[in-house]
């Protein structure tokens, strides 16, 4: 069993990434009414807390590197530092680059999903500040082994995975996404080749989300012109 996974993003009407490449609100409209929305409709879903990629993660913890004398050998097993009752802040971090520095995001328990190739002193820097971990395989790409644990180490069992497209499209091709929860800000990116929210990495004509079929449950104009819509992912009819 794992969690059910609720992809929830912000998007410009060109599916890009980057809220900060997007045009300006228009005249009359509130940009901070605008940018509320996010937090305002993720917190309705009473998940129990937050996945984001690697480099989604880099941009927000504040930790510096540091290095680790003389750390023991430490099993690749899950670690449970001291959630108390927290929302998880989740980073799939496969070769361990974030550095933490304290055991939350926010005010959410910091959680990493790691490979087990990564060094005992990258751990032992983990459990000096308090934050948990658990492994994806050897190479911390296995994501679905990830959620399962997230479900019986963590009692997880609603969860948002809130981006970048990378890792997005990472799950969408594992079959791990259950429902898409959009917001479409009243604006445009236009560059071509800039980041969207769903950027699968993978081999040229692959297509991630084969086998799999959107039905829309719900959509709704929220102030300023956003719109949200919510897709429920189905197996694709044969
Ligand atoms: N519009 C929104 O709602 C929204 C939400 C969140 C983030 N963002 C923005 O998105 C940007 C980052 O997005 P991103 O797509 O570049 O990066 P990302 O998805 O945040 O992180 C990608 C990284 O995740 C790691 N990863 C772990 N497992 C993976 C797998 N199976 N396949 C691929 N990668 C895996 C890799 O780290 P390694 O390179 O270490 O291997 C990869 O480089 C940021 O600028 C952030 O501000 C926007």
């Amino acid at each position: 069993m794992r969690p059910h996974i609720i992809c929830h993003m912000i998007t410009s009407i060109d599916g890009r990434l980057h809220p900060s490449r997007f045009t300006r609100a228009a005249k009359g409209v509130s940009a901070d009414i605008l940018d509320g929305h996010y937090e305002t409709i993720a917190e309705r879903f009473g998940a129990e807390g937050w996945i984001v990629g690697r480099k989604t993660m880099a941009e927000i913890a504040k930790g510096r590197a540091r290095s680790i004398a003389d750390a023991p050998v430490l099993p690749r097993t899950p670690h449970l530092g001291n959630r108390g009752g927290r929302k998880l802040a989740i980073a799939i971090d496969p070769s361990g680059r974030v550095h933490y520095g304290r055991d939350s995001i926010g005010e959410d328990h910091a959680v990493a999903v790691l490979g087990e190739q990564v060094s005992d002193a990258y751990l032992a820097e983990l459990r000096a500040d308090g934050v948990s971990y658990l492994f994806a395989g050897p190479d911390g790409h296995d994501l679905p082994r990830a959620m399962e644990q997230l479900a019986s180490v963590f009692g997880v069992k609603k969860i948002l995975l809130e981006g970048g497209g990378t890792i997005n499209g990472a799950f969408l091709r594992h079959r791990l996404i259950d429902e898409f929860s959009t917001l479409i800000s009243p604006a445009v990116d236009g560059m071509a080749g800039s980041d969207s929210i769903v950027d699968y990495r993978g081999p040229e004509g692959e297509r991630p989300g084969t086998g799999q079929a959107l039905r829309l449950t719900a959509c709704e104009v929220l102030e300023g012109g956003m719109v949200w819509l919510r897709h429920r992912v189905e197996t694709a009819p044969v």
